[in-house]
């Protein structure tokens, strides 16, 4: 059965109290659409740990940095609500611009030091943006749990530090990426690749995953970096953002796998931006 599409606060807040007020659970899974089976095992986990489950599409114009890539974005609402049939979920929440930021919206908020780096680094305001619609996001769903991809490694991270510097009393739940089977971690921007650039983005994780073996063997990745991005340039990705491997918590930068660790990377193919990250067993 469909979902009741539910497009303002003020019905969004009626069914939510009415859930807590009975001392049921909300779990939300923050969406910006163009559903993918990442996302749906997002909401899997969701249905496994709370009452109810909220999806929420909203393409946040505050978090993209390049208009066109905000043009681009796919918006494929029906086929959404399609995908998310067969998991019953609660709601779907698809708030517009006006009921997201009314006129006057003057707040922002900015987690600090995590953000410096990787994506925060390359897309300025980027992190502001997914931070403010995030916590907007969950206080109008009102909900107890939240579930992110840990594609979005650093994402995650930020909206951890954020639910847990605001008290925002909920609970931020990371859930491992899933891959197309040839290795390429799934996002809605792989929609946007050419059948060309979709087969050849599939190196990026080859590459990643030999990278990360060789750093758990004690490798410096300063060693490993010449040879990573030849063949990454040979597969016909264009622009490096970056390949680096940082310590989970903080994000710090590590040149050995001295402690639990990540390899992460930004990437250009074909112009279109795609990211990634790997766990790093700690080095031998
Ligand atoms: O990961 C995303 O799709 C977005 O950044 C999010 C968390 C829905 C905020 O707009």
């Amino acid at each position: 059965m469909t979902a009741p599409i539910i497009r303002t606060r003020q019905e969004l807040r009626e069914m939510t109290n009415a859930w807590h007020r009975a001392g049921e659970t909300i779990g939300v899974v923050p969406t910006m659409g163009a559903l993918h089976d990442g996302h749906l095992s997002l909401v899997a986990r969701a249905k496994e740990m709370s009452t109810h489950v909220i999806v929420t599409i909203f393409v946040n114009p505050k978090q993209f940095n390049n208009p066109d890539d905000l043009a681009n974005y796919p918006r494929t609402e029906h086929e959404d609500a399609r995908k998310l049939e067969r998991f019953e979920v609660d709601a779907i929440y698809v708030p517009d611009g006006a009921q997201m930021y009314p006129d006057g919206f003057a707040t922002n908020i900015s987690v600090s030091g995590l953000t410096d780096v990787l994506c925060g680094a390359h897309r300025a305001g980027h992190f502001d943006g997914v931070a403010t619609v995030v916590t907007k996001l969950f206080t109008q769903t009102a909900a107890d749990f939240a579930f992110f991809g840990e594609k979005d490694f650093q994402q995650l991270q930020v909206v951890r530090r954020l639910a847990r510097d605001l008290d925002l009393g909920v609970e931020v739940v990371g859930c491992p990426t899933i891959r197309e089977m040839d290795g390429l971690a799934m996002s809605s921007r792989n929609l946007m690749l050419s059948d060309q650039a979709r087969s050849r983005a599939s190196a990026l994780n080859e590459v990643m995953e030999e990278m990360a073996d060789a750093l758990g063997q004690g490798a410096a990745i300063a060693d490993l970096l010449p040879d990573a991005q030849a063949r990454l340039a040979a597969a016909g990705f264009g622009d490096i953002d970056y390949l680096e491997m940082r310590s989970n918590d903080t994000l710090t930068l590590l040149e050995r796998a001295t402690a639990p660790a990540r390899l992460f990377a930004a990437v250009f193919m074909a112009g279109v931006r795609l990211i990634d990250n790997i766990d790093v067993p700690l080095a031998r």
